[in-house]
């Protein structure tokens, strides 16, 4: 089972980045350092009707402060909105594998996909390329209203945005605006939705490339003691699809892994 801690977090700084969107700054030194980007951090309520940790993935982390931005989707979720500065939070120790950057060289090329709620990994995961040498792009898709843009390109992403209603950027997909500009990269990655997941890495497979996508599953425990968060995949050496746990295997798998059809 992962190595998980549960710690305090005092909360720095909470704020509405956009409709249902909240950005939360805390002051947590040990998770701070340890977090890469793909990773998340279970959050607990002090609801007692809530027991369940909600897994936020982390936007960014310096110094002693992680940033995690989340949706407001749910009671835990709306108890989390209404805390204040001072207050503090019980998060566990960055968990999950995160994105795997071992094979990336300074002078390569990053592309860098996000989808709504799945957007806020990619600011970290920038980050991390662009100190590495890398050259980044992103394409942040939403619905409606954008986030997390101005993050991205001070990031040092080059940064385009598609959103569904054509009220900000193109309209249309994140993927489908990177493809009008010819956007290209060595090393492809994306977060969000399922069906976004399914066409990056399917674009991503007709360039020759295998993209990492962060899935984004149901969880229960949030870091692999109860089986709420399985899926099947199949890695490249195996015959048969195998079960794997999101929240510790995960969340990040290679596209050509996934089944992204129900099974
Ligand atoms: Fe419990 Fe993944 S959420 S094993």
């Amino acid at each position: 089972m992962e190595e998980k801690k549960i710690m305090m977090a005092e909360i720095l700084r909470q704020e509405l980045l956009a409709k249902g969107v909240m950005k939360l700054v805390l002051c947590a030194p040990e998770a701070a350092r340890a977090a890469r980007a793909g990773q998340f951090v279970n959050v607990y309520t002090e609801d007692s009707a809530l027991l369940l940790p909600r897994p936020i993935s982390i936007c960014d982390a310096e110094g002693d402060r992680l940033t995690l931005v989340y949706g407001i989707v749910g009671r835990g979720t709306q108890w989390f909105s209404k805390r204040c500065a001072g207050e503090h939070l019980r998060i566990s120790t960055p968990l999950g594998n995160g994105y795997d950057l071992s094979d990336i060289k300074p002078g390569d090329s990053a592309l860098l996909f996000g989808g709504g709620i799945g957007v806020p990994p990619m600011v970290k995961l920038a980050k991390t390329l662009t100190a590495m040498g890398v050259s980044v792009r992103a394409a942040a898709g939403f619905r409606d209203e954008s986030f997390l843009l101005e993050e991205l390109s001070a990031a040092g992403a080059q940064t385009l945005c598609a959103t569904d209603s054509g009220r900000e950027g193109y309209r249309g997909t994140a993927l489908s605006a990177a493809e009008d500009v010819g956007w290209s990269g060595d090393h492809w990655f994306a977060c969000g939705p399922k069906p976004m997941l399914a066409a990056v890495a399917k674009a991503a497979l007709a360039c020759g490339k295998d993209a990492q996508v962060s899935m984004e599953e149901r969880m229960g425990c949030g870091y692999g003691a109860c089986v709420g968060c399985t899926v099947d995949v199949k890695p490249q050496d195996a015959m048969q699809p195998v079960r794997k746990k999101v929240c510790k295997d995960g969340p990040v798998f290679l596209g050509s892994e996934v089944f992204f059809d129900e099974r």
